[in-house]
């Protein structure tokens, strides 16, 4: 079975649709030599080049987009945006078109330098979309192109009927662009190593609030109308917008939350720590650079955790346990800040480069907030979830410089980027001493911000600034271009996990769960319990953790996740069917459906699956019903 305690849980099953991609990689292959000329550059220690080409873009680099000007129209009836998208524009002297990355967008009139100008929408390939060329020479300085988004195939887009939402009465609209989304609702240049500033004008139905990843308001306006900046340049895929009934909360002179009216207070007292994560993380690596944080709390269906959307991070209202417990969420994606959105990964083939760098930040702040025995849990937990992923994927699969030739990005997104990619970084802090790698990284952010970064530039930067002047040992390519882990890494160790484990000897040697002490246990002490137990508890134990602690009916998400897919698992799943039906209608947090739908499909469970699906899938956005779609289609 596929590993699912991963963070992301991606679609890990490049073996299963290897049909579909050996004509993705023909695509690819063609699209590379045609679009991108060769920029080999002198190397590091790496045997890849300093600046890559980005194969899931059409968008060539001698003409590119600086500033995108968005004027749009929400239309709840027909689910369509409209309007104009222009933009300021660069083109090198031997270009004679500028390319621009759509994908199922209708295209209107074309405008360069306000004159009416024919263009090229080239044939539409799987995921990449279509290619619009539009010709363009070195003084072109202006391109205006009207446009409306497709009512279903805008996959970016979540558009919710008002019964999706908290307060049932509004509808609501959410996009969610990475990693090659954005295409799908504006025609852009859709590559990590491309940025560019933007404003937008938002209009939507008088009652509802909009919200990008821009500065943005506190308030309704009265007629609808909304104007956005995002002054700092940033590549395409953290162009948000959100539309809904919002109430904003303060937090802070800097930071606040968005929510639906009924969730604003509980959102805001779970975040009231994020002033504080700011200035912590501001104390580790450098002031941060984007003014304002704020957080939206989305409806339950938005199918990450969250996203670091500049500005404003989109996060799932699943983490509002009641308890604060599951807020190293917003110190991930507030950590973004720095590592994804200051620092990009050029193409997603370094996207550890985003996200390993984003954990290790991450454990930083959770340390520095709530103390070492608290990040000690979460990263015991972190190395648990790589140990399975380690084991599903093939070797090659397990590389942190990745290859997606031919694969849809969001294929090639697992663990191993999170998981190993914060390894790698922790082994470099703890062969340098803190102090040293404190500084290197602040260093780093620092001199690269707004920049994109490969995965061979980072290297370079790193023998250069840390390895070869404190002399260090660090098998760099180990880490990177091969697969596993290196056999000298050592799991981290949880004090409180190793009391954890001690209760789990007892309970499994037969004690009863009334015997348990989980007076002190956190959500994810719990979760260690949980991922402790074995495959196979008898039905009787099952049943007198649930009859003591009440786990079917938890209010955690995370803990309702992890009993679910034990309970399937024991072939306890059918007693509780009920409880898991109601979750999967409910949410459509990706990292929680792929494992309950998978456990279910190899346990027996595939009739009831297909039956709670059934219900759930209007509710998914569509990077979630894409991923589970493939889980029912496979042959078992
Ligand atoms: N940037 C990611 C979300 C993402 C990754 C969206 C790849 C699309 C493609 C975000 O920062 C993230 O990692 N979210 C995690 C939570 C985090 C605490 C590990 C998630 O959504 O579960
Ligand atoms: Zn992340």
């Amino acid at each position: 079975m596929i590993n699912f305690n991963s963070r992301l849980y991606s679609f890990i099953m490049f073996k299963k649709i290897k049909s579909l991609q050996a004509s993705f990689v023909l695509a690819g292959l063609a699209l590379v030599t045609a679009c991108q000329p060769d920029h080999k550059q002198p190397q590091g220690t790496t045997t890849e080049p300093l600046t890559s080409k980005d194969m899931h873009t059409y968008a060539r680099p001698d003409a590119v987009i600086k500033h995108l000007s968005l004027d749009l129209s929400v239309d709840f009836v027909v689910k369509q945006l409209s309007g104009t998208a222009t933009y300021d524009i660069e083109v090198k002297e031997n270009a004679d078109s500028i390319y621009f990355d759509t994908r199922n967008l209708e295209i209107g009139k074309i405008y360069v330098d306000d004159q009416d100008t024919p263009y090229q929408l080239g044939a539409d390939q799987e995921f990449l979309g279509a290619p619009l060329s539009i010709p363009v020479n070195q003084h072109s300085k202006k391109i205006t192109i009207h446009y409306a988004t497709s009512p279903t195939g805008a996959e970016a887009l979540q558009w919710l009927e008002p019964s999706q939402t908290a307060g049932k009465q509004q509808p609501y609209l959410f996009t969610q662009g990475e990693a090659i989304l954005t295409r799908t609702w504006i025609p852009i240049q859709d590559s990590p190593g491309i940025r560019f500033t933007y404003d937008a004008k938002i209009s939507v139905p008088s009652q509802l609030m909009a919200v990008m990843s821009a500065t943005n308001p506190q308030t309704k306006t009265a007629d609808g109308v909304y104007t956005f900046k995002m002054q700092q340049p940033i590549p395409a895929y953290l162009i948000a917008l959100a539309v809904g009934d919002l109430e904003f909360r303060s937090l802070g002179t800097r930071t606040g939350v968005y929510s639906e009216p009924s969730e604003v207070d509980k959102a805001a007292y779970e975040l009231v720590d994020m002033q504080k994560m700011v200035e912590t993380a501001e104390s580790l690596y450098g002031p941060y650079q984007w003014e304002r944080y704020d957080v939206i709390v989305l409806p339950p269906s938005f199918p990450f955790g969250g996203m670091e959307n500049p500005r404003l991070t989109f996060a799932t209202p699943t983490i509002l346990a009641g308890d604060r417990s599951l807020v190293s969420l917003v110190a991930h994606e507030l950590a973004h800040s720095w590592s994804g959105n200051l620092v990009t990964n050029a193409t997603w083939n370094d996207f550890w480069l985003n996200e390993g760098f984003t954990v290790y930040f991450e454990m930083r702040i959770m340390e520095a907030l709530y103390g070492k025995s608290y990040s000690d849990m979460l990263e015991s937990l972190g190395w648990q979830s790589l140990q399975s992923t380690l084991k599903e994927l093939k070797p090659e699969e397990t590389h942190l410089y990745l290859d997606l030739h031919g694969k849809n990005p969001d294929d090639g997104m697992n663990d191993i980027a999170y998981e190993k990619g914060a390894l790698f970084l922790k082994t470099l802090e703890q062969v340098a001493g803190r102090q040293k790698f404190d500084a290197f990284l602040r260093k780093y952010f620092d001199e690269h911000k707004f920049q994109s970064m490969t995965t061979a530039g980072f290297l370079d930067y790193l023998d250069k600034e840390l390895i070869k002047p404190n002399n260090l040992n660090v098998n760099v390519d180990a880490w990177v271009y091969s697969p596993g882990l290196p056999p000298d890494v050592q799991p981290p160790v949880s004090e409180r996990f190793i009391k954890v484990d001690e209760q789990v000897k007892n309970f499994l040697a037969g004690g009863k769960a009334s015997t348990l002490t989980v007076k002190e246990w956190s959500t994810h002490e719990w979760l260690h319990f949980l991922l402790a137990l074995p495959d196979s508890l008898p039905t009787a134990q099952m049943q007198d953790l649930d009859k003591t602690f009440n786990l079917t009916n938890s209010h955690n998400s995370e803990i309702q996740e992890a009993w679910y897919k034990l309970a399937i698992m024991q072939g306890y799943g059918k007693s509780i069917l009920p409880a898991i039906h109601n979750f999967l209608v409910h949410v459509g947090r990706r990292k929680f459906l792929t494992p309950l739908y998978t456990a279910m499909i190899d346990k027996g469970m595939k009739t009831e699956a297909q039956s709670i699906y059934h219900d759930a899938r209007p509710n998914y956005h569509s990077v979630a019903y894409n991923t589970i779609d493939k889980l029912f289609a496979e042959p078992k």
